[in-house]
């Protein structure tokens, strides 16, 4: 950072002989014409004389603000970098000629209008006061939209990205219309935002995404805010969210959650590692802290053979020395009591991260259902899973994270069978009496096929009740969305890393299941994993939306409930159970609960896992037509004894 500091001020000192030596009289000009209506300045590499009062200091240098123009696109704040700027004092209202400059660190990031060279600055007097301008009420950040080039049926999520580079396009500033517009019209302001709430933990430097006392789309239960689309509208993507940096005083930003409230915070906007920033003068404090319990789930009794229960859970490189196997254990037993089957993603194999050619996973899944049958005192799960290739499946090297099945042999089996391997593919067939099995059980989905490159194949099973009947599942874990790039970025709409592998991974998937619909129309089929992709990016999952429906859909889950997974400012679903329309249609209908013992964690290292299991109770076969559906409890207890 500070040999970085160094270089910037000798490519300063060098650069700004030109600007000098086109004009000898720096032209006296206002702030607000400096940062003009767009967002580049009008001003770039010129010298100029402007004044402005200190608002606030870091060890780089100050900002300064100047009077409010009518045109609010107009910014009336500037950064002044470097170390003739940092004799200013707060307070002071200064007289300063520099070089205006476009500065950015990295190549996605938009650029920061600043003086970058300041050639003289003279204190012309003192202590005055800059009152902040009042977010929310004297500008409000708009709903919806980042940029006017996140064109495409699916907005900011809309595939290809990068299509557009938005400083190229350089556009005049829209801040009524555009998050990331309104943001650069504040640039260089002192701001407050009242009331803040926090929508996750802090990132990994400590920074904080918040909303104030204004406006916000997709609010949650909790006060996150959760990403969705609702009849074909574009998602929002939360532009009405800000970043809050590290304290101007050095003071430290406390650890947030979703949820938490803080207090009020005034600090200066700017743009940084890829996303507008609120630089607070001080560290807010917090007002309050939402309960870090999660809500075990109510979906815990099914008796009758047909009516079951699916967990499913991402358990984040679980490996059988991991120290969180208890913990994601009590979660499947006193959160999610211990579904009948459980649908499990990024099991490591039995030595771990470490990368030596192991490929069982026997170890791992051992341990973790000892943990759960002593969670539960005495749930005993079978489990089951296909080893991949060494290192073929993406993940941490020598992890060979792989998805499993976890299942309670008193309420349901696998159909006998062959189990596959690595490079096998299953596929359904008819069998002697007419009913569809899969020719290896469990087995991979088309292993070989591209789309899986570096990625874990899809587990599909053939399962029958206690009672004899047939149904099917597939458990998946798509590509990571590793390689995006910032939402708040220069690229247009942003790159959603590996989209494209989603949407193969997901045609893929929908092939195979596909042809077991085309084999028997009326087959129960659960679709679920960690698809790494949300429902509104449309194009991305539309080969299984298309074909199978969302279980929280169904089950008439409010959209802005429907969230496994918080990252940066938004709450999102990225893990999905899909249903077949048997088990969409059948009376008994399906339930669905999102249990948020991570997303709602008191810290982030106080989760289990990054991700929030899920639960879904569903009949997957119809009861005797002498039954009533749905059963009331009482019923269920004289039930019991005749299955
Ligand atoms: C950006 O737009 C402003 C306002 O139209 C203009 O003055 C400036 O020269 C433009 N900058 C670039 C690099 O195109
Ligand atoms: C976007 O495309 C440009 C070329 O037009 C390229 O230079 C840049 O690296 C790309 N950005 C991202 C984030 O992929
Ligand atoms: C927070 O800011 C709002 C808006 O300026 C103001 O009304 C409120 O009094 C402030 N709260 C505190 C505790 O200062
Ligand atoms: C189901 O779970 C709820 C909440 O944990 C509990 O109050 C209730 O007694 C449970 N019901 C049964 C039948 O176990
Ligand atoms: C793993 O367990 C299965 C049965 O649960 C067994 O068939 C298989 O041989 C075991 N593999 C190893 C490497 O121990
Ligand atoms: C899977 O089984 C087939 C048939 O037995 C065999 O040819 C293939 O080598 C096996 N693949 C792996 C990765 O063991
Ligand atoms: C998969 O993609 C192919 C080629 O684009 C398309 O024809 C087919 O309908 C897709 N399958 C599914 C199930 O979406």
């Amino acid at each position: 950072m500070k040999l970085h500091a160094a270089l910037r001020t000798v490519l300063a000192l060098l650069l700004a002989g030109n600007g000098l030596a086109r004009s000898l009289v720096p032209a006296k000009v206002k702030i607000t014409d400096v940062q003009g209506v767009a967002f580049q300045s009008p001003f770039v590499g010129q010298t100029v004389d402007v004044t402005g009062v200190v608002t606030a200091k870091d060890k780089f240098g100050v900002w300064i603000q100047d009077e409010r123009s009518d045109d609010v696109r107009a910014s009336n704040g500037l950064r002044l970098y470097g170390a003739t700027a940092k004799h200013a004092n707060v307070g002071e209202r200064v007289s300063v000629t520099g070089r205006v400059a476009e500065y950015r660190s990295t190549a996605n990031d938009l650029f920061l209008t600043e003086m970058d060279y300041v050639v003289s600055l003279k204190t012309l007097s003192t202590d005055h006061t800059v009152e902040p301008l009042v977010l929310g009420v004297d500008r409000t950040p708009p709903l919806n939209k980042l940029s006017s080039l996140d064109v495409g049926p699916d907005g900011w999520l809309s595939i290809p990205g990068n299509v557009t580079l938005l400083e190229s396009t350089n556009a005049t500033l829209r801040p009524d219309e555009f998050g990331l517009d309104f943001w650069e019209s504040l640039e260089g302001q002192l701001v407050t935002v009242p009331w803040p709430t926090a929508t996750n933990f802090p990132d990994r430097f400590g920074s904080i995404w918040v909303y104030g006392d204004w406006p916000v789309t997709g609010q949650n239960e909790r006060g996150g805010l959760t990403i969705y689309s609702e009849d074909g509208e574009v998602p929002s993507a939360h532009p009405e969210t800000i970043l809050i940096g590290r304290a101007l005083d050095g003071t430290r930003n406390p650890k947030t959650r979703m949820g938490l409230k803080l207090s009020n915070i005034t600090g200066i906007v700017t743009y940084q590692y890829g996303a507008y920033y609120v630089l607070p003068l001080t560290a807010p404090e917090v007002i309050e802290a939402p309960d870090s319990d999660a809500r075990p789930s109510n979906l815990n009794s099914t008796v009758h053979a047909c009516q079951l229960r699916i967990g499913d859970y991402n358990v984040e490189n679980m490996s059988p020395r991991s120290r969180h196997i208890p913990h994601i254990a009590s979660h499947i037993a006193e959160h999610l009591h211990t579904p009948d089957i459980v649908f499990v993603q990024e099991i490591q194999d039995d030595s771990g991260p470490r990368n030596n050619g192991v490929v069982s996973a026997n170890k791992t899944l051992s341990a973790l259902v000892d943990a759960i049958r002593k969670a539960s005192g005495g749930v005993t799960y079978e489990f089951v899973n296909v080893n991949p290739e060494d290192n073929k499946d993406g993940g941490a090297p020598g992890g060979n994270i792989r998805v499993a099945y976890l299942w309670r042999p008193e309420r349901v089996s696998l159909v006998p069978g062959t189990a596959g391997n690595a490079t096998l593919s299953t596929q359904p067939v008819m069998d002697e009496d007419g009913n569809v099995e899969l020719s290896y059980n469990p087995g991979r989905i088309d292993p070989t096929h591209p789309a899986w490159e570096e990625a874990r194949k899809p587990l599909a099973a053939a399962w029958q009740t206690a009672s004899g009947e047939r149904f099917y599942t597939v458990n998946v874990h798509f590509s990571s969305k590793r390689d995006s790039s910032s939402v708040r970025g220069d690229a247009r709409p942003p790159v959603n890393g590996h989209a494209e592998h989603r949407l193969s991974q997901a045609n893929v998937t929908a092939t195979f299941v596909r042809s077991l619909l085309d084999l028997a129309p009326d087959a129960s089929v659960i679709v679920g994993g960690d698809m790494n992709e949300y429902l509104a990016a449309r194009a991305v999952l539309r080969p299984l939306a298309s074909l199978l429906h969302d279980a929280n859909a169904v089950a008439g889950i409010p959209l802005e409930e429907r969230y496994t997974y918080a990252y940066e400012q938004n709450a999102q679903e990225i893990d999905h159970v899909f249903v077949s329309d048997a088990i969409a249609e059948r009376p008994g209908g399906v339930e669905v609960e999102h249990v948020h013992v991570n997303t709602w964690a008191e810290t982030i290292g106080a989760r289990a896992s990054d991700h929030d299991p899920t639960v879904v109770r569903l009949w997957v076969c119809d009861p005797d037509e002498d039954e009533d559906v749905p059963l009331t409890v009482d019923e269920l207890d004289h039930e019991q004894i005749i299955l």
